[in-house]
C-alpha cells in the first residue's frame, strides 16, 4: 500500500501568523521542519509517554537538532505554576535563548503546559504541538491558547501563544485508553452538530469504527473536526466573539466538572451538557426534536453519557454555570442550536426553560 500524504490545514489569519496543523500517520519526521530555525528543543512530554517521547527525540536528533528532554506530571497536574517553574529552571540552567524551542508531546494537559512555558519564556519561543490525545488534536493543540490552573479555577491564568504548528500523527492514538479516547470524540460531535453534519453521518454509519484509532474514518474526523476549529479561531483569533461557538455543551459541561471534583472526564460532561444544550434550544430557539434526539443517540453510540446522574442539584449546578468565566456579570448565557450546524448565543433564557431542559438529561 502506498503511503497516503499528510493532510495540512492553515490556522490563521488577518495578519496574525499562519501556521499548519498536519494530519496523518507516521508523522513524527515532520516536527522539525516546523521548528524552523531552532537549534536547540526541550522535548516536554509527561512520564507516562517517555518511550513515544524518546522515538521523537530519535527523529529530532537525526534532523540535527540538539533535545533536551523535560518529564512533567501526568494529566492536569502538569498544569501547575510550580510545574512551570520547574520547566523554566531547567530552560535556564540549559541556557535555552531565542533562537532555541519547545516541543510538547502529550494530551491537552502537556500542549497547555508546554505552550505557556514557551509564551513566557524569554516572552516568547517557538511551540510544536504533537498532541496524542483526541482532545489534544483536534481542540486543544490548535488555536493558540495555553495556559496552567490555579486555586481559584482551571485555566485561569494563561497566554495566547499560537504554535509554530502542530502534528497529529493519528499512530500516536493507538495506546490512548478508551475512555480518553471517547471523551476526545465528544468535542469532534460537538463539531458535527455546530458546524458539520458530515461528521455526524459518519458516526452514524459505523460507531464501533469511530472507536478504533487505526479506522480510516478517524482520519476523517479529526481532519474535519481540526478544519472546524481552525476556520472558528481564524476568523476570531483572540476570542472576540465568533469563538463561543467551540463552548457549546461546554455551560452546564464546566459546571457537571466542577460538581463533580472533576472525576468526570470533560467530554463526559460536555455530552451532557451538549444534550442540555438541544433540549435547551429546542424550547428557545425552536430546534427541532429529531435533532435533539439525534444529540443522545450519537453521543451514546461512541460511549459518552446523555444524562447526569451525579450527587448535585440544580441550584449548585446553576451557581457553578454563574462564576464560569464565560458568564457575564450575572447574566447566564448559552450557546444554542436553532437548527442542526447553525449555532447562536442567547443571553438570560427563561429560568423555566432552564430547569425544563435540565429535567430532560436527569431523567
Ligand atoms: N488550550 C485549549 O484551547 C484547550 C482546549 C481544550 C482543552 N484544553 C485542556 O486540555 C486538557 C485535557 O486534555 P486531554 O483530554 O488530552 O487530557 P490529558 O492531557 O490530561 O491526557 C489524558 C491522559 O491520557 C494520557 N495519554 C495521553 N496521550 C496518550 C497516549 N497516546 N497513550 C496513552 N496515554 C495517553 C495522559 O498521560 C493522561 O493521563 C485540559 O487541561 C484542558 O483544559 C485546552
Ligand atoms: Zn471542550
Amino acid at each position: 500500500m502506498t503511503p497516503t500524504l499528510p493532510t495540512r490545514i492553515a490556522v490563521g489569519g488577518a495578519g496574525e501568523r499562519l501556521y499548519e496543523v498536519v494530519v496523518g500517520r507516521g508523522l513524527l519526521d515532520e516536527v522539525a521542519p516546523l521548528l524552523g530555525s531552532a537549534l536547540r528543543v526541550a522535548l516536554v512530554h509527561p512520564a507516562a509517554l517517555a518511550q513515544g517521547a524518546a522515538w521523537l527525540a530519535e527523529r529530532l536528533t537525526a534532523a540535527g537538532l540538539r533535545v533536551t528532554t523535560v518529564e512533567i506530571p501526568d494529566g492536569e497536574d502538569a498544569k501547575q505554576l510550580s510545574v512551570a517553574a520547574t520547566v523554566w529552571d531547567r530552560l535556564g540552567a540549559e541556557g535555552f535563548t531565542r533562537t532555541d524551542a519547545c516541543v510538547a508531546y502529550g494530551g491537552g494537559a502537556t500542549t497547555d503546559l508546554a505552550g505557556f512555558v514557551a509564551a513566557t519564556w524569554l516572552r516568547g519561543v517557538p511551540v510544536v504541538h504533537v498532541p496524542t490525545t483526541v482532545l489534544g488534536m483536534v481542540d486543544a493543540a490548535v488555536g493558540g491558547k495555553t495556559g496552567i490552573d490555579t486555586a481559584a479555577g482551571k485555566n485561569l491564568v494563561g497566554a495566547f501563544h499560537p504554535p509554530a504548528g502542530v502534528v497529529c500523527d493519528l499512530d500516536l492514538l493507538a495506546t490512548l485508553p478508551q475512555p480518553e479516547y471517547a471523551s476526545g470524540l465528544a468535542e469532534v460531535v460537538k463539531a458535527g452538530f455546530v458546524d458539520d453534519p458530515e461528521i455526524l453521518e459518519l458516526v452514524e454509519a459505523d460507531p464501533a469504527a469511530v472507536l478504533r484509532s487505526e479506522s480510516p474514518v478517524t482520519r476523517e474526523l479529526v481532519e474535519r473536526a481540526v478544519r472546524f476549529k481552525a476556520r472558528v479561531v481564524s476568523a476570531d483569533l483572540r476570542e472576540a466573539g465568533l469563538r463561543e461557538i467551540l463552548n457549546y455543551g461546554h455551560t452546564l459541561g464546566h459546571a457537571v466538572e466542577a460538581a463533580e471534583g472533576y472525576r468526570w472526564r470533560h467530554g463526559e460532561a460536555v455530552a451532557v451538557g451538549m444534550v442540555f444544550a438541544a433540549e435547551l434550544g429546542h424550547l428557545v430557539a425552536g430546534l427541532d426534536r429529531a435533532t435533539v434526539e439525534r444529540h443522545r443517540a450519537v453521543l451514546s453510540s461512541v460511549g459518552l453519557p446523555v444524562r447526569y446522574d451525579g450527587t448535585s442539584t440544580w441550584e449548585t449546578l446553576l451557581g457553578l454555570m454563574r462564576v464560569d468565566k464565560k458568564a457575564r456579570g450575572d447574566q447566564l448565557r448559552f450557546v444554542v442550536l436553532d437548527a442542526l450546524g447553525s449555532p447562536r448565543t442567547v443571553d438570560g433564557p427563561d429560568p423555566a426553560a432552564l430547569a425544563a431542559a435540565y429535567a430532560k438529561v436527569t431523567t
